[in-house]
């Protein structure tokens, strides 16, 4: 018997459960997927795309990644932007960090982690970028939340100005993206109000 026989057999009980509600869900959804949303999260266990927002299989196309990162030479997020926006025409991408991350959390500091510190030197770029503001919160806790924030903001900077967010924007495309965080402590997720709907939003919020 596998050691992960728990968790099939969990399978099997959500599947036959959500039959017995919906008949036919998976049939329809074997045909086709068609979400509205495309959500770039942290891998974080705690930060679950679909359960945290109470969608549905098939309605979040998913992408996530240690600290919610979005880099310009990352094929792989890159590739799921072009998918979700081209073929799949997701309306809204969401970039959905976490307080308590603890990549952000390891960019801040000095040990040293091996492979990963190199993919949190993005992170580290964003902490020196906005020093000032950063280093004059009052406690060691409030200047990790603020960067958490702030790796949002940045991360949605950087969806945006993707080339294929801005060809989607140039053809007229109905595409949103927006910045939220999410808190581990209480399950709210808080919108950072950084919601871009085009260029103009786009070159407005970035100035
Ligand atoms: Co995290």
């Amino acid at each position: 018997m596998s050691e992960l026989e728990h968790l099939l057999a969990s399978n099997k009980r959500w599947a036959k459960a959500l039959v017995s509600d919906k008949p036919g869900f998976f049939t329809d959804l074997s045909q086709q997927q068609a979400p509205e949303y495309l959500w770039i999260g942290c891998s974080d266990s705690r930060v679950p795309a679909n359960q945290i927002t109470g969608l549905a299989p098939g309605e979040v196309f998913v992408h996530r990644n240690i600290a919610n990162v979005v880099v310009h030479s990352d094929l792989n997020c890159l590739s799921v932007v072009q998918y979700a926006v081209e073929v799949l025409k997701v309306k809204h991408i969401i970039v959905c960090g976490h307080y308590g991350c603890g990549g952000v959390k390891a960019a801040m500091g000095k040990k040293k982690h091996g492979l990963i510190d190199n993919w949190l030197l993005h992170i580290r770029d964003i902490h020196r970028f906005y020093r000032s503001e950063i280093d004059s919160c009052s406690s060691e806790e409030a200047r990790f939340e603020r960067l958490c924030e702030k790796n949002v903001i940045e991360q949605a900077f950087n969806v945006c100005s993707s080339t294929v967010v801005q060809s989607a924007w140039a053809k007229g495309s109905e595409l949103s993206v927006h910045g939220w965080i999410y808190a581990i402590k209480d399950g709210l997720i808080h919108d950072l109000d950084v919601s871009m709907s085009g260029l103009e939003d786009f070159e407005k919020i970035s100035r």
